[in-house]
């Protein structure tokens, strides 16, 4: 018998492409999230989590994982997974960050904690105007046209990148 299954999310995909990801995320992902993350359940479980998505959710989640017997995930690898996993988010799932983000934005007090949330959102906006950008390029017959879809999907990824980037 197979073993049961826990999360519907472990039927999802159990890799991300990902090639157009700058290098440390590469890193990252190949040397400790893999290792790390796929040890007690593959890695389509964190990777189509729908769930656990903002980055104070990735740094609590991945406390819990850390905290269970025999993780093998020291402090240092932990750090660096939930920088990918928030950035992947970010890139893969921005219409799910960006409805996370506004719920977090509906109940956030602190003004601070707002304008943080509220300069993350513009962010997020670009990553998924970049999603639908590039799903217009693949869909499109005309060489001319899909060039010129992905050029602006790669202007508005370096934009939003830069914006992240700004945000340390
Ligand atoms: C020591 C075993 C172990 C390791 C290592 C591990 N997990 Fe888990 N994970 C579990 C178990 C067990 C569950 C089921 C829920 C629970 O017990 O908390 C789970 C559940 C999950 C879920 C499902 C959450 C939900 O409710 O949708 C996610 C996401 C997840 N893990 C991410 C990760 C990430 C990211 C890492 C690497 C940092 C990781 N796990 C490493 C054991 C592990």
């Amino acid at each position: 018998m197979p073993p049961r299954e826990l999360f519907r999310e472990d039927r999802g995909p159990a890799t991300v492409d990902v090639s157009a990801y700058p290098k440390s995320m590469q890193d990252t992902y190949s040397e400790r999230f893999l290792k790390r993350c796929g040890k007690c359940h593959t890695v389509a479980r964190p990777i189509n989590t729908k769930k656990v998505v903002l980055e104070g959710e990735w740094t609590s989640y991945t406390k819990k994982m850390m905290r269970k017997p025999g993780s093998g995930i020291r402090e240092s690898d932990r750090k660096k997974i939930v920088e990918f996993l928030v950035y992947d988010g970010r890139v893969r799932k921005p219409e799910v960050y960006l409805a996370k983000l506004d719920e977090a934005l509906k109940t956030e007090r602190d003004p601070r904690r707002k304008q943080a949330l509220t300069e993350e959102r513009k962010e997020i906006e670009l990553r998924v105007r970049v999603k639908e950008l590039e799903a217009l390029a693949r869909a499109e017959k005309s060489a001319a046209k899909k060039a010129e879809y992905q050029s602006e999907a790669d202007r508005l990824r370096a934009q939003a990148d830069g914006m992240m980037e700004a945000r340390k």
